[in-house]
């Protein structure tokens, strides 16, 4: 496969075949997460890999927990329908850690001091990718409030879980979405 044709066959999956993933497997997926560019080259991410079914249950019971509390809070109708099934269902889930001391020289700007967290995202984006060039679905997710998973998952206080990465063989095919036309979304300035 092309990058161009991994980029755009790529699908957030929300639904898995208990199949284990290979820890060979893992490792690539980890591999191309490291390789994306990061300010100064800090590489200010940390991984998690969580297979244990319990640490994935408590997951799971908060995503519904704090679903249901984003509901009442928003009325969004599609968070009552929204199913986290796949906390469980995904053999893989691979927490991405950032450390906000790892970021650039935007921490002197105004509003700044993000940068770090642009880089766990372009991780992110790049073990999606591996997943997809290697024939697994994947989702990046991101319901969970900092603190509860910093516990849940034994993190420092000054580091920042910013996703979950789930992974697996899909079940069933993914949502078919849509793009607007990226010439829709820009403007040439001279
Ligand atoms: C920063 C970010 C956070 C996301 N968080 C969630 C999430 O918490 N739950 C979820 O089901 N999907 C989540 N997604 C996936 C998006 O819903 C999905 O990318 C979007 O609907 C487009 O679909 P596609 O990935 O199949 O192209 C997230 C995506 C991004 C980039």
């Amino acid at each position: 496969m092309d990058i161009f044709s991994i980029i755009k066959g790529r699908r957030s999956c929300r639904a898995f075949l208990p199949e284990p993933i290979p820890k060979e497997t893992i490792a690539m997926i980890l591999k191309a997460a490291v390789w994306a560019p990061s300010p100064m080259n800090a590489q200010p991410w940390e991984f998690i890999v969580i297979t244990s079914q319990e640490t994935k249950k408590t997951i799971f019971s908060e995503a519904e927990t704090l679903k249901q509390d984003l509901f009442q809070k928003s009325g969004w109708k599609w968070l009552g329908r929204y199913n986290v099934d796949f906390l469980l269902s995904a053999p893989v889930i691979v927490a991405v850690v950032g450390d906000p001391d790892k970021t650039g020289a935007d921490k002197f700007i105004e509003g700044g001091g993000i940068a770090y967290q642009h880089a766990c995202a372009a991780a992110v984006q790049n073990m999606l990718l591996a997943a997809h060039a290697l024939g697994l679905g994947s989702l990046w997710f991101t319901l969970f409030e900092t603190e509860v998973m910093r516990n849940i998952l034994g993190v420092a206080s000054g580091k920042v879980p910013l996703a979950m990465v789930c992974l697996g063989k899909p079940s069933g095919e993914p949502l078919q979405v849509y793009r607007k036309d990226a010439l829709e979304k820009t403007r040439f300035i001279r």
